[in-house]
């Protein structure tokens, strides 16, 4: 790969800006002052570095993020804040989040421009788990868990058997519910169908992902090597190579 590409590629700065940085001297390739831009790398083993800070390159990147209430699950939005526009502007090129959050739900999302480790993770015939935290409005009963295990016929489908766990049963009730599909408003749309209404959700997993506690809402961090290994394997695809973590 080229080395001017090979750094544009990793959003340092625009093609013309890196030529003109280049042959200014301002990379090293392990070690050497290279002022050809067009001098061959190879992304696995060469070390680059640009003003002196070693420059990765990574096909892929993962983030877990916390989202917070109040932003869409979309790459771009003309009137409302996004989920990408929560991460710096220098890593927000191709990323998009694996499948939606409502506006007000928080929690667990997982963005990355891996587009087949998404369709994986979001096919319908993975039906890899999530579970939410959610406060709910009236009391949640054990007749409640029943119809989730069960399967609750919505206007446009039947869901699948769903897990309810009651934490607190009460005027305000705390749940967690595990479902294995990822309809639109789905658990919102549960609840309603059994008469209740779901005040506050947040996700805590999906699949063997499960939300970092110390991520307060609005932040995110990289998947660890280990949480993407457990991804991929539920997923059934093999990532090592491609997903150089700095
Ligand atoms: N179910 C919902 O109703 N909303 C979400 O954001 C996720 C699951």
């Amino acid at each position: 790969m080229r080395l001017d590409k090979y750094l544009a590629d990793m959003n340092v700065g625009t093609r013309s800006e890196l030529k003109r940085d280049i042959r200014k001297g301002l990379v090293t390739v392990g070690g050497s002052v290279i002022k050809d831009p067009g001098k061959n790398v190879d992304p696995v083993t060469d070390e680059v570095c640009y003003l002196g800070r070693k420059i990765v390159y990574e096909t892929f990147v993962y983030y877990m993020l916390n989202k917070p209430a109040g932003v869409i699950s979309a790459t771009d939005d003309k009137r409302t804040k996004t989920v990408i526009d929560l991460l710096p502007e220098d890593r927000r090129k191709d990323i998009f989040p694996v499948g939606r959050l409502d506006k007000d739900t928080e929690g667990l999302l997982l963005i990355t421009n891996d587009g087949e480790l998404a369709h994986a993770l979001l096919s319908p015939r993975r039906h890899v788990d999530k579970k939410y935290y959610a406060r709910i409005r009236g009391v949640v009963t054990r007749e409640d868990a029943l119809a989730f295990a069960s399967g609750i016929p919505l206007k446009d489908f039947t869901c699948m058997p769903a897990d309810l766990v009651i934490e607190r049963s009460s005027e305000i009730s705390e749940v967690l519910v595990t479902i294995r599909e990822g309809k639109f408003h789905q658990i919102k749309r549960m609840f309603e169908a059994l008469g209740k209404e779901v005040i506050y959700l947040k996700r805590l997993e999906m699949g063997s992902l499960i939300l970092d506690g110390e991520l307060a809402p609005g932040e995110f961090r990289r998947l660890t090597e280990e949480e993407l290994r457990s991804l991929c394997a539920l997923a059934g695809l093999s990532r090592e190579s491609g997903a150089r973590q700095e």
